[in-house]
């Protein structure tokens, strides 16, 4: 599914948190918004998901203009840095949450599961509680829930952020091929310049609720280089 942004701002009272973002998200691609704190990236992604409305302009998904679409009905799959999974549930159903809360049949849903707990690669962890997991796992167990109800947008919000960088490292190329193998659009939020530049085929730099720059990630390892102090050419 496609994601056209149209003229949208976000004003809180006086303060502009978006000012006048135009941006097409071709369907299917891993793009990473990038940008320091405040400049408006989780504004953006709350307003795609409908959690937040615009003060001005319009998102369009698949052509259709969101305004009248419902959360639910926006096929929207999220996960935040801080989207704690339920601790009393066990993995299988964490990530069966959103297909039993939409009645889906018992067995309809421990066949989703399963396949999921083998996307993920945690097969041996279905009855395991949060507390049991790494937070490498936990995040993993997160993005399978988002996945459960086969989203056509997939929204992460600096999802790794919490985690030491062996396992941020770990978890971005995992990101990458699991995007190769699923038909999902994916918007990806980090302030990190360098995960942007592992995960992502495009990369959109906020600052200050405004698009500055979209590149590919070639053209940001040129202009990063400048200003990086080690070389950053490895990272692709
Ligand atoms: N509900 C809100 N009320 C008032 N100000 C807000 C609200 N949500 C976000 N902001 C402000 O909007 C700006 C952008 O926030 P945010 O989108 O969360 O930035 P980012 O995710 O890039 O760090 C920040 O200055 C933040 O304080
Ligand atoms: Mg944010």
């Amino acid at each position: 599914m496609s994601i056209l942004i149209e003229n949208v701002s976000k004003r809180f009272g006086t303060f502009e948190a978006l000012d006048h973002i135009n941006l097409e998200i071709k369907t299917n691609s891993l793009v990473a918004l990038v940008g320091g704190s405040g400049s408006g990236k989780s504004t953006l992604l709350r307003i795609i998901a409908g959690l937040e409305k615009p003060t001005e302009g319009r998102i369009w998904l698949a052509g259709q203009d969101s305004v009248s679409l419902s959360i639910q009905e926006r096929e929207i799959g999220f996960v935040f840095q801080n989207y704690a999974l339920f601790a009393h549930m066990t993995v299988s159903e964490n990530i069966g949450f959103g297909l039993t809360l939409r009645n889906i049949p018992r067995p309809r849903v421990e066949t989703r599961v399963q396949q999921l707990l083998h996307l993920i690669q945690l097969e041996g962890f279905a009855k395991s509680y949060p507390a049991q997991l790494s937070g490498g796992q936990r995040q993993r167990v997160a993005l399978a829930r988002a996945l459960a109800t086969e989203p056509k947008v997939l929204l992460l919000d600096e999802p790794f952020g919490a985690l030491d960088i062996k396992v941020r490292k770990e978890l971005r190329s995992w990101l990458r091929t699991l995007h190769g193998r699923l038909s999902v659009t994916t918007l990806f939020v980090t302030h990190d310049h360098r995960e942007a530049i592992e995960v992502a085929h495009e990369i959109i730099l906020f600052d200050g609720g405004r698009v500055k720059q979209v590149s590919h990630p070639k053209e940001m390892i040129s202009s990063l280089q400048g200003v990086a102090k080690e070389p950053l050419h490895h990272l692709r």
